[in-house]
This record gives structure tokens, sequence and C-alpha cells, in this order.
């Protein structure tokens, strides 16, 4: 498999960095809800949010990196296969993925810096709270960042379908294509 994507393939980056986003979403997902149950007895009382947010920042210097290599390494052309209305429907939701998951890290940023504290990530660097101090900051962010997990995590129900639909119904590569084992015809319109 090439590092690069091509023309009509997922090259490793790119399919690595897509799974290791996944992962860490339903990861921060899941640690999100467990971790505001916790009472402050609880051990995990401190460490879950911790891991939470250290986990979340270095998410968001990886989704950095990966706009950067979308730049440098344009993704594959849909395949030939696939209707006008699904390529459509494909793009807008790539880009709601995109766009909400940036919202919700800065949302889960202003909640962490309301109170003008830095978020340690892990203790081995801070980032510094640049904006706090705004009226009812954590409570605001707190309602987006929560809402906002809910609609990013429909939005990738909805993906996931349509990743599963294109390969047991329609039983083309798209899916294969993202785990490194498809190549199949893609659309000529480069
Ligand atoms: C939090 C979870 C997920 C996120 C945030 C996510 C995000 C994305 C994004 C943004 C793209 C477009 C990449 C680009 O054009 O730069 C993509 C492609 C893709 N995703 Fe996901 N994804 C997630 C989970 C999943 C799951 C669970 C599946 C499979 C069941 C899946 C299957 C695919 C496939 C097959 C493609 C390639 C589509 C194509 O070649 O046209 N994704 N994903
Ligand atoms: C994809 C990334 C993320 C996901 C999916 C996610 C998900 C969640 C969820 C589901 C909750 C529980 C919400 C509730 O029920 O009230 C939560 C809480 C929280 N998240 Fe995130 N989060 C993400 C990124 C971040 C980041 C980057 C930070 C900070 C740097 C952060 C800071 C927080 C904080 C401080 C809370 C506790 C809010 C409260 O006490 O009400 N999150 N997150």
């Amino acid at each position: 498999m090439k590092i690069k994507n091509s023309h009509n393939e997922w090259g490793s980056i790119s399919i690595a960095i897509h799974w290791v986003v996944a992962i860490t979403v339903f990861g921060l997902f899941g640690l999100g809800l467990y971790m505001v149950e916790l009472d402050y007895y609880d051990s995990m009382y401190k460490t879950a949010p911790f891991v939470h947010k250290s986990v979340g920042v270095l998410l968001f210097l990886l989704m950095i990196f990966r706009v950067c290599w979308r730049l440098v390494s344009a993704p594959p052309q849909p395949l030939s296969s696939h209707k006008a209305w699904e390529k459509k429907l494909a793009h807008w939701v790539h880009i709601a993925l995109y766009g909400l998951l940036l919202v919700l890290m800065l949302s889960g940023y202003l909640i962490s810096t309301a109170d003008g504290r830095a978020v340690s990530v892990f203790g081995w660097f801070d980032v510094p709270s640049l904006i706090s101090g705004i009226d009812n900051q954590e409570d605001i962010a707190g309602e987006v960042h929560e809402i906002l997990a809910y609609v990013l995590l429909s939005i990738v129900a909805l993906h996931a379908a349509g990743a599963l639909k294109h390969h047991f119904i329609d039983n083309d590569q798209t899916l294969l294509r993202m785990i490194g084992v498809g190549k199949g015809k893609a659309t000529n319109n480069k």
C-alpha cells in the first residue's frame, strides 16, 4: 500500500488517521459520559477529566495534521458506481464531521479554560487559557459540548450506515478501500 492517496486508493497515512480518530472519538464520548457521573470521592474524579482533556487536545493536533495531509495528498475520487446523490450526501457528511469535531473540541477547551486555568496534556505541556471570564462560559460551553457530542455521534452513525450499505448491499469497494484492501474503479472527473 502506498503512503499517499492515489486517484482510486486511500494511502496508509489517511487510513491510519481515519481509524485512530474514529476509535479516539468513540473513546472520548464514552469517557465523557462516564466522568460527568462521578462523585467527588471517586478515585477517577480527577484522573478521568485529565485523560479526557489530554486526549482531546492530542486529537485536535492530529486533526490539524489530517487537514494538512489532505491538502498534500488529495482523497481518491468516489467510486464510479456511486450515485450522484450518494456522492453529494457523503461530501456534506464529511464536511459536517470535520466541522462538528472542530467546534466540539473548541467547546471542550472553553469549558476547561473558563476559570483561566491552562489545560495540561498528560503533564507534558500546557495549552494556555486564551479565552476566559465570559459570562456563564463554563455552562454555555458545557451545553454546546454535550449537544454537539450527541449530534456528532448521530452523524457518525449515518456515515457508518452508508459505509455498511456500500459494503453489504451494493457490494462495492468503498469500505474495503478505507481498510486498505480495496481499489475499485473511481469516477474519472479529474
Ligand atoms: C468517529 C468516527 C468517524 C469519523 C469522525 C469519520 C470521519 C470520516 C471522514 C471525515 C471521512 C472523509 C475523509 C476525507 O475525505 O478526508 C471518512 C471516510 C470514510 N469513512 Fe469514516 N469516520 C468515522 C467512522 C467510520 C466508521 C465506523 C466506518 C465504517 C463502518 C467508516 C467508514 C468510512 C469510509 C468507508 C470512508 C471512505 C469513503 C469514500 O471513500 O468515499 N468511518 N470518515
Ligand atoms: C471528539 C472529541 C470529544 C468528544 C467526543 C467529547 C465528548 C464529551 C462528552 C460526551 C461529555 C459529557 C457531556 C455531558 O454529559 O455533560 C464531555 C464532557 C467534557 N469534555 Fe469532552 N469531548 C471531546 C473533546 C474534549 C476536549 C478537547 C476537551 C478539553 C480540552 C473536553 C473537555 C470536556 C470537559 C471539561 C467535560 C466535562 C463537562 C462537564 O463537567 O459538564 N472534551 N465530553
